[in-house]
């Protein structure tokens, strides 16, 4: 229980990352930590650490201020495919260091791959002219960024100490604080779905990186949004690259618009950027942004997307108001339809997931769809459909309002 010197820090998370550190004898510091937590010196160092373990990116040539977004995760978030290309639109650079799905919520790499051609991979000379002639990249983090992250993530997911909020701040803010922005907007899932499910611990994580970001020269803000019900009405990869597609285009579910334009507001606002972002969203800006970007990435933006072999509609079994729609239940549907991968290394279908044609609120009649399920492996099928055969709750009276935007964290001033 007693506090680590900055030392015996920066010795083991140097010697963890070389290997000289062996897995067992490692796992037992991690769970102390999610046990006795880290004070704040000790948080601090831990994390500047996990920065130093690797190589940090330069932006230093890119002409626009540049500012990121990070999203704790959440079922059907398919904001950043909108927002990069929409910040950029209004003047800043959105490079994006992004990371693939685990579980039920999915990753914005996977979506953005189920476009023909696209590729994550850009090396730094391309990704500075891709910054500086477009605006925005999405790629995927090279082997070297915060390598000490890659290493301990990996063995705490099997050793059970994920769920530790200095671990986790450490673990994100590290390889943010590395990809070289000057400015970073969070959002931290708080509901159902969340990665966290105590709302407490949501605000406290979001606090925790909010300091990690500002200790490190990196502007750094939080949004705290609801994720009880699904974002938008698609959850899986090629519906929700179509789903994005149409809010670019000025379309698309009110709330994923509402989600992404209050995003987009922090981030402006964290560069100095005095741009209201509808203009680009409605006036075709950010679509244009957006066709350069995945063309620029080797992609097809006009190529169709692809579409799933097999798939089952569910229908309301009563008339009323969709009262509720069960996040948890929808991305776990996703997940067992394909979408998802249950260890890093497995591979995800792009076209498996849940369509829905409800959203709380809405008023619906006896034998009117509710949800689509597509699935490529037709016997996913009915492991699906027990799990979303209740998601959906009708009852008589409206829903109460629920905020999608419940919170702002900024640094203390
Ligand atoms: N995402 C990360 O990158 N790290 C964590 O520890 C948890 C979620």
């Amino acid at each position: 229980g007693e506090p680590l010197d900055d030392d015996q820090v920066r010795w083991f998370i140097a010697e963890f990352t070389a290997h000289e550190v062996p897995d067992h004898q490692a796992a037992e510091l991690l769970m102390a930590i999610v046990f006795r937590g880290l004070d704040d010196r000790e948080l601090a160092t831990w994390t500047s650490a996990m920065v130093e373990s690797g190589a940090r990116i330069d932006l230093g040539g890119v002409s626009r201020p540049t500012v990121d977004k990070h999203s704790t995760g959440g079922v059907g978030d398919k904001v950043s495919l909108i927002l990069c290309p929409l910040v950029a639109a209004c003047g800043a650079a959105a490079p994006q260091v992004s990371g693939r799905g685990l579980g039920h919520t999915g990753g914005t790499l996977d979506k953005l791959e189920s476009i023909p051609g696209w590729s994550s991979s850009l090396d730094l000379a391309a990704a500075h002219r891709q910054l500086n002639e477009i605006g925005c990249f999405i790629i995927a983090a090279s082997a070297d960024l915060a390598p000490a992250d890659r290493r301990m993530y990996a063995l705490r997911d099997v050793t059970g100490t994920v769920a530790s909020i200095p671990l986790i701040a450490s673990s994100i803010m590290s390889k943010k604080i590395a990809s070289g922005t000057d400015a970073l907007v969070l959002d931290v899932k708080v509901g159902r779905a969340a990665f966290l499910r105590d709302p407490d611990d949501c605000e406290l994580l979001a606090r925790t990186m909010v300091n990690l970001g500002e200790a490190n020269g990196v502007r750094t803000r939080a949004l705290l949004t609801a994720m009880d019900a699904p974002l938008g009405l698609t959850v899986g990869n090629a519906l929700e690259v179509a789903e994005a597609v149409e809010c670019l285009a000025g379309g698309g579910p009110p709330d994923v618009r509402e989600v992404t334009l209050a995003l987009a507001r922090e981030m402006l606002d964290l560069v100095g950027i005095d741009t209201d972002p509808v203009t680009a969203l409605d006036g075709g800006a950010a679509m244009d942004h957006w066709r350069a970007m995945v063309t620029a990435q080797g992609g097809n933006p006009d190529a169709s997307l692809p579409q799933a072999r097999y798939t089952e509609t569910l229908s309301a079994s009563s008339v009323g108001v969709v009262q509720d729609v069960d996040a948890l239940a929808i991305g776990r549907a996703a997940w067992v339809l394909g979408a998802g991968r249950a260890v890093q290394t497995d591979p995800v279908s792009a076209t498996a997931g849940v369509r829905l044609h409800a959203q709380t609120g809405d008023r619906v009649k006896a034998g009117q769809p509710l949800m689509t399920l597509h699935t490529d492996d037709e016997g996913m099928l009915s492991r699906a459909r027990p799990l979303v055969e209740t998601a959906i709750v009708i009852g008589d009276d409206p829903p109460p309002d629920r905020p999608l935007i419940q919170g702002l964290i900024d640094r203390s001033a």
